[in-house]
């Protein structure tokens, strides 16, 4: 696969591993990729910028106070000259700046005004590699869209063993190939929606009525789509995650901005409605807050009755996606609800789960799936959202080929 005509800003810090770095340069080279190099203080320790220089055939960036580079290209357009920003060796200290949002050399100030794609290969002690605040940093880093080349096992020069170290100069050469040149994908083509998170519905400026979700399946769900090549829209209700990466966020309030935003996301090839939409909203909601009145009973809430996004959206139609899917979310009669929800609702799947307190599955990390259809019913294994979001995305890939 050539790379030619791309550009990788290369970022190298300090460590052991930095002398890898001159091995990914020629790499790079030989497949016709550009490469400009920035060297933080520590990584000058272990390689010159002489040779960086050589290799890449291109200025070396050291300093971020530099006039004559400033003039030349200001850290600004030199964080987005590049189609790419490759950090390798990531120590654990630059790992946590970037998961801060420090800017207190070069490197780390490019790394925060980029707005290209960010892969980092970590090199590190592996009890640093292990520590919770380097493995807090990268599940930040991951969540916002960076991607990481694993460290892997070995002696280190330090005299210990396990992961950590500098993933081979060829499998970060795949890394990047794989991020500049994507091989399309099974679902590349497809447009999917996905429904996530709760509905929050007015009492009054400050009250609301809602329903527990934490969003967290339905958004590992349109992250897996995305993984697999679709363009895909998530319409999600408040939830304190982070967006998902190369996914397209509609964030919503109430059931009826969630029915609106999913219409107006029309058409798609697949519908997945994770969401978990409040069933009534509260008639003529107060403009402004109700206040407690001394001896006055508590006011009186009429409830009205939400649209059902789902049965909206697969209603037969011209713009009924092919593929619906719903979920059913019970505490009893799993398998009875999600059969009747299946017919009643027009899904072509419904995706049960048993939500009972002594699961944990709500606002957990794991779930206990059946994929309910016409087809009958599949039970999956215990499995962590991410793995059921993954295991679903392929089904629906399938199912659409
Ligand atoms: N759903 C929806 N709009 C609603 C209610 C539910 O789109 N107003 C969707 C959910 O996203 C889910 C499916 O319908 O995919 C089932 O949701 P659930 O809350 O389990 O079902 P309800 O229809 O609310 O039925 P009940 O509360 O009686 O169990």
């Amino acid at each position: 696969m050539s790379l030619a005509g791309n550009r990788v800003l290369l970022i190298i810090s300090g460590g052991i591993a930095a002398y890898k770095a001159l091995e990914l340069v020629r790499l790079l080279r030989g497949q016709g990729s550009g490469v400009t190099c920035v060297l933080t203080d520590n990584g000058s320790q272990f390689v010159t910028p002489l040779s960086l220089q050589a290799l890449s055939e291109s200025k070396v960036y050291t300093d971020l106070f530099s006039l004559t580079d400033e003039s030349e290209m200001g850290h600004i357009q030199l964080s987005r000259s590049a189609d790419l920003l490759v950090v390798a060796p990531a120590t654990a200290n630059i790992l946590a700046k970037m998961a801060a949002g420090l800017a207190d050399d070069l490197a780390s100030t490019v790394l925060l005004a980029t707005d290209k794609p960010v892969l980092v290969a970590p090199a590190m002690n592996v009890r640093m590699w292990l520590h919770p605040a380097t493995q807090a940093n990268i599940t930040t880093l991951q969540q916002r869209g960076v991607r990481v080349v694993q460290p892997t096992e070995g002696a280190m020069a330090c005299n210990e063993f396990g992961p950590g170290r500098l993933a081979e100069p060829p499998d970060i050469l795949a890394a990047i190939e794989a991020l500049l040149n994507p091989a399309p994908g099974p679902l590349s083509g497809r447009h999917a929606l996905v429904t996530s998170g709760p509905t929050h519905e007015p009492i009054d400026p400050v009250r609301y009525i809602a329903n527990r979700s934490s969003g967290r399946q339905g958004h590992a769900i349109a992250a897996a789509l995305a993984e697999l090549g679709a363009r895909v829209t998530l319409v999600s209700g408040p939830v304190t995650i982070a967006d998902p990466p190369d996914v397209t966020v509609r964030p919503v309030e109430t059931a009826r901005q969630m029915l609106d935003a999913c219409r107006s996301a029309l058409p798609a090839d697949v519908a997945v409605f994770a969401a978990a939409v409040a069933d009534w909203r509260v008639d003529h909601a107060s403009a402004t807050k109700i206040k407690k009145q001394p001896g006055a009973a508590p006011p009186a809430l009429t409830l009205l009755p939400n649209p059902d996004i789902l049965a909206t959206i697969a209603a037969a139609g011209p713009d009924r996606p092919r593929l619906v899917i719903g979920f059913a979310a019970e505490t009893d009669d799993l398998m009875a609800n999600a059969r009747a929800k299946l017919t009643r609702k027009n899904a072509d799947w419904i995706v049960a789960n048993d939500v009972s307190p002594e699961t944990g599955i709500m606002g957990g990390a794991e779930n206990v799936v059946h994929i309910v259809s016409a087809a009958g019913i599949e039970a999956w294994p215990r499995l962590t959202k991410n793995d059921v979001a993954r295991r679903l995305a392929r089904r629906i890939a399938e199912a659409l080929a």
